[in-house]
């Protein structure tokens, strides 16, 4: 069995994310996707309700689970006995973000991050934005599942009214 490891905080998990799970899901026998805390990010939703959203999203993918996690990835790569953490790559951007994180990782175990090239229609898909196009009234249906785009619209309505 060899399983892999997609972390993210996934506030909220986005049709880019979804994309790079289902690959990871064909290229290994079993897909944990790990929902953590990124403490340099703002975040509308509580970890739980994340998590939630990202069960849902991949409730269709048979060798696919979500679990939430903190501390060290890769202690958390141990826990559950990965041998690899997968990351989607959008371009350089995301190459210089996360290539020292790989090589840390690498450092610390001997567990390998493997990066896929994002799909092209998803290059400029990320929560971040999603959040502050969303925020300001922006469409982004097509950029994150439907039933997230009412999750986040319900947040954001209820994040205006709430003083
Ligand atoms: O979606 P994000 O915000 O890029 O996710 C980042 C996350 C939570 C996956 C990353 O910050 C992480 O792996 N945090 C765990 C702490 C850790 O292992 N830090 C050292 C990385 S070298």
């Amino acid at each position: 069995m060899r399983r892999a490891v997609c972390p993210g905080s996934f506030d909220p998990i986005t049709n880019g994310h979804l994309d790079i799970v289902e690959r990871a899901a064909k290229l290994f026998d079993e897909v944990v996707v790990a929902v953590g805390v990124n403490p340099s990010k703002n975040r509308l939703f509580e970890p739980e309700e994340r998590k939630a959203l990202v069960e849902q999203a991949t409730a269709g993918l048979d060798n696919v689970r979500v679990l939430g996690f903190t501390g060290l990835i890769v202690d958390f790569c141990r826990e559950v006995d990965a041998v690899a953490i997968v990351k989607g790559l959008r371009g350089s951007v995301d190459y210089e973000y996360e290539l020292p994180m790989a090589q840390m990782n690498s450092h610390l175990t001997s567990v390998e991050t493997v990066f896929l090239p994002g799909a092209v229609t998803n290059a400029f898909v990320s929560s971040s934005l999603i959040k502050e196009v969303a925020g300001m009234g922006g469409d982004v249906s097509g950029l994150v599942p439907d039933f997230v785009r009412d999750h986040l619209l319900a947040r954001l309505a209820e994040r205006r009214t709430t003083p």
